[in-house]
């Protein structure tokens, strides 16, 4: 039997676009997102068959460690995008816009967003908010960017809210949401991330849009599922969201690898022969003879 899970033979697999998206949500097929920041990640991500590559403004804390996402610019942003662009081919790739890049005015928002799919080969952008980022979704997809958008827990607005915490748990806050939901889709974005809300209320958003709702920590009601690629491989160390599952403990296994390493290198077992280059006795035998060392 084959054990690849990728339904992704180069030969048939098709570039991911917004419109299977749409498809996507119309056969209730669900589709899968995950964060990655660097070539390796991106590629290994993109041969597992899996649609969506985020490039998140998660970068800040799971690769540059800072304690939230703020400080992210966009040069830190289309940096990380390139070398994903780099290592992915068929995942339809969404560029996160980092703090500041599309508050300011819809103008910044429109160049930003540019940047995006001209300088670091992304497919789309993301931004987070509600209703009072309308004007710069519409103007970003005017000028034929398709657009993510990201409600609940926004982690941009992490002062504001609070804390990392859930959101619209109470009826007024849920009620405001599933309006904000409804303003995105008639904005243009072509599928929107819900963040750290209840199960039920997701659901019933993801009923209501046309577009595909991609949870985190939402439920299984949405159209899709991402998460921080992070959080699934046990790489962050500070910690994992209740929301996540730990498919790996890669952080303890990289621990052991270097320390497995540093004591082979300490009892000089590592290099070993094979891992050494030869010189042909002859040109050895010339080399000494030319320093004077032949015996
Ligand atoms: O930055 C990010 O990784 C995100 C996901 C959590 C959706 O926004």
């Amino acid at each position: 039997m084959s054990t690849d899970f990728s339904n992704s033979s180069s030969s048939t697999r098709k570039k991911v676009t917004t419109h299977l998206f749409r498809l996507k949500k119309h056969r209730r097929e669900p589709i899968s997102m995950l964060t990655a920041y660097d070539y390796p990640t991106a590629s290994t991500i993109d041969k597992a068959g899996i649609d969506c590559i985020l490039v998140g403004d998660s970068l800040g804390m799971v690769v540059l460690g800072y304690e939230n996402t703020l400080p992210v610019t966009m040069e830190d942003m289309l940096h990380h995008c390139k070398a994903v662009a780099r290592g992915a081919h068929y995942a339809l790739l969404v560029g996160d816009m980092p703090f500041m890049s599309y508050q300011i005015s819809v103008i910044e928002a429109v160049r930003n967003a540019g940047r995006f799919l001209q300088e670091a080969g992304m497919d789309a952008v993301k931004l987070e908010g509600g209703r009072s980022r309308l004007d710069a979704v519409r103007a970003i997809v005017d000028t034929g960017i398709p657009v993510m958008g990201h409600i609940g827990l926004t982690p941009q607005s992490v002062h504001q809210l609070g804390g990392f915490r859930a959101q619209a748990r109470e009826h007024e806050a849920a009620q405001q949401m599933i309006e904000d939901a409804m303003l995105l889709e008639q904005a243009g974005c072509f599928s929107l991330v819900l963040e750290a809300v209840p199960a039920r209320l997701a659901e019933l958003i993801s009923n209501r849009l046309k577009i595909p709702t991609i949870g985190i920590g939402a439920g299984s009601g949405c159209d899709g599922q991402v998460l921080v690629t992070h959080d699934l491989l046990g790489l962050f160390d500070r910690f994992t969201p209740k929301f996540a599952r730990k498919y790996k403990n890669i952080y303890d296994e990289m621990r052991l690898a270097f320390e497995a390493y540093k004591s082979d290198v300490e009892r000089g077992v590592f290099p070993a022969q094979e891992h050494s280059i030869e010189m042909p006795d002859d040109e050895w035998q010339a080399l000494l003879a030319l320093i004077g060392e032949a015996k």
